[in-house]
């Protein structure tokens, strides 16, 4: 796994991503150089006099497209600045990305995002980029930024580093080898309205800590998302 990756973000809207990138552990990343993030606006291609990125589509129907011209050669540009990067486009058609999706994208030096606006892409986009295209699932956004932070997130919690406690994203829900929900966790006050800790976390004893916590993961998968269970058990497996 490399130690620093570089997101390479293409949209129309960079300011979406400002807030985003000045917080917490995102700006930590940053600030570590454990994550690159150039955001790059789309709109500086278009050489029209109104900046022009999108047109109506032929055929006629709603909205408007993303215009070839303008993001095919924005997108080479971009990938020939350096050594070229995994290509994602980010449209509700793609490849529906979950933790393993990340997993693997965190194997990369360089990511390339590039997020649609409007109806999206004209079809001869990914007809000459051959991206990669990326869902973050089956429900329609304003366009790829969102996506592109999730993306972003997800992938830098798993360099190496970036967490405080080197280990804390091993256990993830999700991650290879842990398709298990978290256990449930408590803190003080002892008690609350009336709901209290359970008295075995308050005991010190740490194996039947261990084993409670085992016990409450597999019970929460088991009421809230049975699907995993059947998963890990070989039932099926799932190409996301
Ligand atoms: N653009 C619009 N909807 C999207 C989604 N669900 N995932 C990725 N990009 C999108």
């Amino acid at each position: 796994m490399p130690s620093v990756i570089c997101f390479d973000v293409l949209t129309l809207f960079p300011s979406i991503f400002e807030g985003f990138l000045s917080e917490s552990v995102l700006k930590g990343a940053l600030a570590a150089q454990k994550i690159e993030v150039r955001l790059h606006n789309m709109r500086d291609w278009a050489d029209d006099k109104h900046a022009t990125m999108d047109d109506r589509p032929f055929g006629g129907g709603p909205g408007m497209l993303l215009k070839v011209d303008r993001v095919v050669p924005c997108v080479e540009e971009i990938q020939h600045q350096q050594q070229p990067g995994r290509l994602l486009m980010f449209t509700p058609q793609g490849r529906c990305f979950n933790q393993r999706f990340a997993e693997e994208l965190a194997t990369e030096q360089r990511i390339v995002m590039l997020c649609g606006r409007y109806e999206g892409f004209d079809e001869r986009v990914a007809e000459i980029l051959k991206p990669e295209e990326v869902s973050i699932g089956d429900y329609i956004l304003n366009g790829g930024e969102v996506a592109a932070m999730v993306v972003i997130e997800t992938v830098m919690r798993l360099i190496r580093g970036v967490l405080g406690d080197e280990d804390s994203n091993r256990f993830d829900s999700f991650s290879t080898g842990n398709r298990i929900l978290d256990c449930a966790h408590y803190t003080r006050p002892r008690e609350y309205r009336g709901f209290s800790v359970p008295e075995i976390l308050l005991s010190g004893n740490h194996a039947e800590i261990a084993q409670w916590r085992n016990n409450n993961s597999l019970q929460r998968t088991k009421e809230k998302r049975p699907d995993l269970l059947v998963t890990a058990s070989g039932n099926s497996s799932p190409k996301n």
